[in-house]
């Protein structure tokens, strides 16, 4: 069962894992179909802090996944080591844990294979499953050609430290199907004491607890696609991001009689990468400035994190009100990942009409 499960989700080293091809999930385990599933899973590890967790997970009898950082699992691989012997899922968070949506083509490429390569010299297998740091993710992330698994359940374990809070919040968010996020690191160990109770707290309330890769059977997980929980296993084309939108040609544009569309994403939280929930916007004319504005229930500050230029124009990014201070520009298609205030469409000439 453990050699199944490891071959589940780690292909064999010798294979260098760019997969075009779909990646192949688990064996038959529970059938997640008819029961009432939810997979733990633990980012930013291996730490000392994981050997107890793992006694805990060994004690009730638990398989979890792990989603590590490359670093982290040069530094414990006795650890890492363990979770695969004791059959756990392991998946690639990066090597060195960054903002992959900020790097370039190259650099995500040298994160993820790191991270990836890590794991293989120390328990001889690639993982397949991606789970990009802060959920933070581009199209370079996904062209990386593994399956990226999020959450739909955020503990948020890493802010509060409080074990009460961990068993309330996935008390309050968890459903059949669910991917719950924690964290094994050493400065987690208040809230990796709550496991135990949140164990049997699920398993009360009728629950299953598996691996992600169980929990996503019999699906055929799909390179570059995003996976939140099971239903989205299901029916990952209907599941399209905002950066899935294909842009209108400038000859589109010219025939509506307006510049495009231009995409963009609050943050949620100075760590938490870019919110869930996207404004879109319609019809700018070219050199026209647009302030951003807040959702209302958001906070006072007036910046967007994420952008996307849908237009067929060069889109000037601004990080003051007004468009009086440039700090980049978005050819069409292009991303920006990173505070910003306003923008403006530029005009058909290339040069920037007076803000109005
Ligand atoms: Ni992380």
């Amino acid at each position: 069962m453990i050699l199944g499960l490891c071959a589940a989700v780690l292909a064999p080293t010798a294979r260098v894992a760019r997969a075009t091809e779909a990646a192949p999930v688990g064996p038959a385990g529970p059938d997640c179909g008819r029961l009432a599933c939810v997979a733990l899973t633990f980012d930013d590890g291996p730490s000392e802090a994981t050997s107890a967790l793992l006694d805990d997970l060994a004690d009730a009898r638990v398989r979890a996944t792990f989603f590590v950082v490359g670093d982290q699992a040069r530094w414990w691989p006795t650890q890492l080591r363990r979770e695969v012997a004791e059959g756990h899922a392991i998946g690639n968070h990066s090597l060195t844990h960054p903002y992959l949506a900020t790097l370039t083509p190259a650099q995500v490429h040298e994160e993820l294979l790191g991270g990836e390569n890590a794991i293989a010299e120390i328990t001889g297998t690639r993982p397949l499953l991606v789970r990009p740091p802060y959920g933070n993710y581009s199209a370079a992330v996904r062209s990386f050609g593994h399956p990226l698994v999020l959450w739909d359940v955020e503990t948020l374990d890493w802010q509060h430290h409080d074990p009460a809070q961990v068993l309330a919040r996935v008390a309050a968010q968890v459903r059949p199907g669910s991917i719950v996020l924690m964290h094994d690191t050493q400065n987690q160990l208040d809230t990796l004491a709550a496991v135990p109770r949140l164990i049997r707290n699920l398993r009360a309330a009728g629950y299953t607890l598996v691996t992600v890769p169980e929990l996503l059977a019999p699906h055929t997980l799909v390179p570059g696609a995003v996976y939140r929980d099971r239903a989205s296993a299901a029916r990952p084309a209907e599941h399209p991001q905002p950066w899935d939108t294909v842009p209108p040609t400038a000859a589109e544009d010219t025939a509506a009689g307006v510049a495009g569309t231009v995409l963009w994403q609050y943050a949620s939280g100075a760590d938490t990468g870019p919110a869930e929930a996207e404004t879109v916007e319609h019809g700018l004319r070219p050199g026209e400035c647009r302030n951003l504005t807040q959702p209302p229930a958001a906070a006072t500050d007036t910046r967007a994190f994420a952008l996307r230029n849908l237009t067929g124009h060069t889109v000037e990014l601004h990080d003051r009100r007004d468009c009086t201070e440039a700090t980049a520009a978005l050819t069409p298609g292009g991303e920006q990942y990173g505070p910003v205030r306003s923008f403006r469409v530029r005009t058909a000439d290339g040069t920037p009409a007076a803000a109005r």
